[in-house]
């Protein structure tokens, strides 16, 4: 029964295709189009790089994306409820607890790269970095290296950003589904979406424009190897937040007339363009200033001031860079909190204030581990990894993986062809349930044995 509010049985739903769109969206987009994108494109060969990434997104990424929406949109149920409602046997639970545990791992090094997001925020509004521009270039190196050291290796600062970030999301959450999630993403996206624009336009005027747009568009065959490949499937995974949940999450909160197809691709296409224009933001920069494309993980706190703070109009650019990235973080951020947080509302009847403030409470306490720089810069933690890769490690090399390949062979194995092409017509079915079919054999044989190859070299069992 459809309430006042057009929630669909006493669940709330979000309010518009449009809404739908800026909510998926603001989960795909994050510090992985900012941060991770730009440096893995910049270590992994550029172009050749870029392609792989494309033919993933679009084999693996889009094909998972549309299964979890069809689990959520048709259910609507909880990345754990999922499962109860379809009958399935108790194992295929296993899928939603994992999406809770995946959650909280990638949130517990993700709010720490978060809160070093919003300092950079306030450092770049108070223009901490315009005595860069004063020194000689090496000593500005130095200088803008020493301030990210000191950001991470604070004794209270960090910790105190870290949870800044947690308690926005927090906040966010206990609003709801309409009034927090929908609302900051409808808000929100359009904005970084601007910014990202403005920022890419300013590189591309740069000297070095030339050869940052060559370095990204010029496709290099011999740079293609099976680890280029592998990175690429796995970058994809966490880009488009798959394979813990979050899109089965939203799935949920679909209306019946809500597009499941449509909606995967205008998302997955709109992420990559994000990704793109980052790339065409920093590129041009790096090449102007002849910096290192392969710089590695400093390339958003290190490059990015550095570089901004030498050309004109950079400190305003610095602090537009920083908050589109503080955005696009907390947006996706509420998507990983939000699986977890229905899964303990609705399975335990806890009030989803409740729900909200213990997950925040555990997040901060075990995310507090990946703040310290010592456990950060390398000293023996876990299985020789710090905390903040171990955490990194588990969730993007295993859990989410695991999760995909489970969540592709449910759908594929388990779920009729049909049922799925009653689910992609939605309202008014413009045809779209003609696809079913050859979607359906996708996700049967091809999504699964390429993710299965992508894990099996993850975990060390072959290695291509
Ligand atoms: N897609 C986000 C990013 O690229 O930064 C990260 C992410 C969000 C991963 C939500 C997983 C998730 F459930």
């Amino acid at each position: 029964k459809s309430s006042k509010n057009g929630d669909r049985q006493g669940r709330e739903t979000f309010s518009s295709g449009l809404a739908v769109f800026f909510a998926t969206l603001g989960s795909a987009v994050g510090l992985g189009n900012i941060w991770k994108f730009p440096y893995l494109t910049g270590q992994n060969g550029g172009g050749a790089f870029i392609l792989v990434y494309l033919i993933s997104v679009v084999l693996v990424g889009v094909p998972i994306m549309i299964a979890e929406f069809y689990l959520g949109k048709t259910t609507r149920a909880n990345a754990v409820g999922v499962f109860k409602k379809l009958k399935a046997s108790k194992f295929w639970r296993i899928i939603g607890f994992m999406g809770m545990m995946s959650a909280l791992l990638i949130m517990f090094f993700y709010s720490s790269v978060a809160g070093w997001v919003y300092s950079y925020v306030v450092k770049a509004i108070r223009g901490d970095f315009r005595v860069l521009s004063k020194m000689p270039f090496d000593a500005a190196g130095k200088a803008v290296e020493a301030q990210f050291g000191s950001t991470v290796g604070g004794t209270f600062a960090p910790f105190a950003w870290q949870a800044a970030a947690v308690a926005v999301v927090t906040i966010i959450l206990i609003a709801g589904v309409k009034k927090g999630i929908e609302r900051v993403t409808k808000t929100l996206m359009p904005v970084l979406l601007i910014l990202i624009v403005i920022i890419a336009a300013r590189s591309l005027t740069l000297d070095g424009a030339g050869k940052g747009l060559d370095f990204l568009m010029g496709v290099d065959f011999s740079k293609i190897s099976p680890s280029v490949i592998l990175t690429a499937l796995g970058l994809s995974f966490f880009k488009l937040s798959l394979g813990m949940g979050t899109m089965i999450t939203y799935g949920s909160y679909f209306n019946e007339e809500n597009k499941i197809v449509n909606t995967a691709f205008k998302v997955a296409v709109s992420d990559t363009m994000v990704s793109l224009l980052a790339g065409l933001a920093v590129f041009p920069v790096v090449f102007t200033f002849g910096l290192e494309p392969g710089g590695g993980p400093g390339l958003l706190f290190n490059t990015i001031p550095l570089v901004f703070s030498l050309i004109p109009f950079g400190n305003v650019l610095l602090v537009l860079f920083f908050s589109l990235a503080a955005i696009a973080a907390t947006t996706a951020m509420i998507s990983m909190v939000e699986v977890p947080v229905i899964v303990l509302t609705e399975e335990l009847g806890i009030s989803r204030r409740n729900a909200v403030l213990s997950i925040s409470a555990v997040i901060l306490a075990i995310g507090a581990l990946t703040v310290h720089p010592e456990s950060l810069f390398g000293s023996t933690m876990i299985y020789g990894k710090s905390f903040f890769d171990f955490f990194d490690y588990l969730s993007s090399n295993i859990f989410l993986p695991v999760g995909g390949l489970l969540i592709a062979i449910f759908v594929g194995w388990k779920v009729k062809t049909k049922d799925i092409g009653l689910s992609f017509g939605g309202g008014s079915d413009d045809g779209d349930s003609r696809l079913a079919p050859v979607y359906h054999i996708l996700l049967k044989f091809v999504t699964p044995v390429l993710l299965l190859l992508v894990f099996l070299n993850a975990v060390g069992v072959i290695s291509i």
